[in-house]
């Protein structure tokens, strides 16, 4: 039943709509509610139970994965980072691949186990060769996913990704009313999905303006650094129009040059640490006329497009690292309209398959 469309025209377009649904299931049994003081908001990720130790005792933490699996990867890193504290003795190698099938993905793994690391799998599917040949590992539940585009593997990738970084800091006391938020924004972020998923029409308004464009940029920095890199993934993988993520703080070191009043460049700007950098960004883009999409937090966007050419696209705000998950979908949805219209393949792009098991 889920290889089946259903209503929708395209895999790749069920599979953006079913990330509400994917992501619960991704935390199925995973969170604890809590109940009080005595019974904190916690995370259980039973296929570590046996390794948390090992992982927490580790050196360093090496995460490894191909396209949009890296760029899950990057999203979680921030929170991987706060949490897990001072790690040290050997290596912990964390594979995180979709398919489990990606051959670079699969050579690292095998370089890693020869040389002693822990390693752990992140996939989404039982009995693949990187969920077989870890030492220990999550699924990411997320059903299967037949688009060559992923799209709710990579939210769900980074989910388990936040669990995994709460089950790492979970024996920390300093950081407990910190994980304690994460928890309460997981268990609502299905509903802030559905809620963004509305947005659908506004993004089809959106592709019909871009339809011809050559280029589309892509700016952000912080949590959503790695929101700008699965943008522009999508945009060119499916649409097939150029498109490059970039970090904002590297603006005035080359990408300036770039900006004119034809140029469609989109920012990423919610509310987060990074945002009054994101704030001045704008400003100078606006000072050159650049002609901005800027995804801001709900209620921001009479702030965000008060001076220039500029169009909004109001997100709910979540949890800083639950964010990249938001922020993904209105670009998910921008890449399959522009794909759509611009008359493409949506679910297999041209020379692009659904696993790279070759080198
Ligand atoms: C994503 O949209 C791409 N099709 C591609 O980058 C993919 O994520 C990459 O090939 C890794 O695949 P995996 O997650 O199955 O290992």
């Amino acid at each position: 039943e889920q290889i089946n469309k259903g209503k929708y025209d395209h895999y790749m377009q069920k599979e953006i709509h079913e990330q509400p649904e994917s992501l619960t299931t991704t935390m199925r049994g995973r969170l604890i509610r809590g109940g009080g003081s005595r019974k904190p908001k916690a995370v259980l990720l039973g296929g570590l139970k046996d390794h948390l130790k090992t992982i927490r005792r580790s050196r360093r933490i090496v995460f490894i994965g191909c396209g949009t699996s890296y760029n899950a990867a990057l999203a979680s890193r921030p929170i991987l980072e706060e949490l897990s504290g001072p790690i040290y003795r050997e290596d912990t190698a964390v594979f995180v691949s979709q398919s489990g099938e990606t051959a670079d993905t699969l050579l690292a793994l095998e370089y890693a186990r020869e040389n002693g690391a822990l390693c752990v799998g992140i996939t989404n599917t039982v009995g693949s060769s990187i969920a077989r040949k870890t030492h220990c590992g999550v699924h990411i539940n997320a059903g299967a996913e037949i688009g060559v585009a992923s799209t709710k593997a990579y939210t769900s990738q980074i989910v388990v990704m936040v669990m995994l970084a709460l089950a790492i800091g979970s024996d920390t006391i300093s950081s407990q009313t910190r994980r304690e938020a994460i928890v309460d924004g997981l268990l609502d972020l299905p509903n802030k999905v559905r809620e963004v998923l509305k947005l659908d029409e506004e993004m089809k308004d959106l592709a019909q303006l871009l339809i011809d464009e050559q280029s589309l940029l892509v700016f952000g920095r912080g949590y959503n650094y790695a929101t700008a890199l699965e943008g522009a993934l999508k945009v060119k993988e499916v649409s097939l129009m150029h498109s490059e993520g970039i970090l904002a703080g590297e603006m005035k070191h080359g990408p300036l040059a770039l900006v004119d009043e034809n140029l469609p460049i989109a920012v990423i700007a919610t509310r987060d640490a990074c945002f009054s950098k994101q704030q001045s960004v704008i400003q100078q883009l606006h000072a050159r006329k650049g002609r901005l999409i800027v995804m801001c937090s709900k209620g921001d966007a009479a702030s965000v497009s008060s001076s220039g050419s500029c169009r909004a696209i109001e997100v709910p705000q979540v949890e800083d690292c639950l964010q990249p998950v938001v922020n993904i979908v209105p670009l998910q949805l921008l890449a399959y309209h522009l794909t759509v219209l611009r008359g493409h393949n949506v679910d297999q792009p041209r020379n692009l398959a659904k696993s790279v098991t070759t080198q």
